[in-house]
């Protein structure tokens, strides 16, 4: 894989001509244009065709499906728009990881969100897992990347500082997909984000995939902020 396949660009925008305007400007420098909650709920499922009659980028719907496994599972089985789909998220969940596997067609690759990258252990603990697993993220990370890899899952998500781990209990097939990049030349610091690595981190970790919106967005030329020589800097 060359630089510019690994990077994901998230399509966190308002609506389809925003989305249209980032993937003409971006094309070139991005491997993967993620479609999220925003632009999903905004425009529809069309927007996915939209966006990939577009582009020859892969397409990533980023809507991290979440609830009883009968009912993901129908509504992946109705949603025709997941055809054009080349990863999905599902949130990490033994009985809907394995239904969701089982569904899709042969092109999509479920990737499991195992951890948010919004959350620290403070928020972990508030949540109530247990203190030894909130404390040491990385352990239960690994611990939902194993119920992913039992799933059947092509991959999982996660953040740069437990990408080592995972691959070093899983091995290299194991899809990760990383977001929570911030490079030290970016211009965005204090979001929502809480485990954080540069773009260098990342992949020196082995992130098959670094997701990175804001900072490309935030810079005065988003197609110089994405260029993968940028990326690979620290
Ligand atoms: O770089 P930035 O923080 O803007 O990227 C955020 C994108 O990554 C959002 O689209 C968000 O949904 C996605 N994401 C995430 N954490 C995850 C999975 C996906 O931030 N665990």
């Amino acid at each position: 894989m060359i630089a510019k396949d690994r990077l994901i660009f998230p399509l966190d925008v308002p609506d389809a001509q925003e989305a249209r305007k980032h993937v003409t400007l971006l094309s070139e420098h991005v491997g993967v244009f993620k479609i999220g909650l925003e632009l999903f709920v905004s425009e529809g499922p069309p927007i996915v065709d939209t966006i990939a009659d577009l582009t020859d980028a892969g397409i990533f719907l980023d809507l991290k499906f979440h609830d009883i496994p009968a009912t993901v599972q129908r509504a992946i089985r109705s949603g025709s728009c997941l055809r054009r789909a080349n990863f999905i998220t599902v949130h990490c969940d033994p009985g809907l990881l394995e239904a969701v596997a089982a569904e899709v067609p042969d092109h999509t690759k479920v990737l499991a969100v195992t951890v948010l990258t919004s959350l620290d252990a403070r928020q972990l603990t508030a949540l109530g897992i247990q203190p030894e697993l909130a404390e040491e993220v990385v352990k239960l990370v690994v611990h939902r990347a194993r119920i992913a890899i039992e799933a059947g899952c092509a991959g999982v998500v996660c953040s740069g500082h437990e990408v080592q781990a995972v691959k070093e209990e899983f091995g290299m097939d194991l899809l990760v997909v990383t977001p929570g990049i911030r490079p030290e030349w970016g211009e965005v610091s204090k979001d929502d984000q809480r485990r954080i690595v540069t773009p260098y981190q990342a992949v020196r970790n082995g992130a098959d995939y670094i997701v990175v919106g804001r900072p490309i967005r935030a810079a005065t030329d988003p197609a110089v902020g994405s260029r993968t020589e940028g990326v690979t800097r620290r």
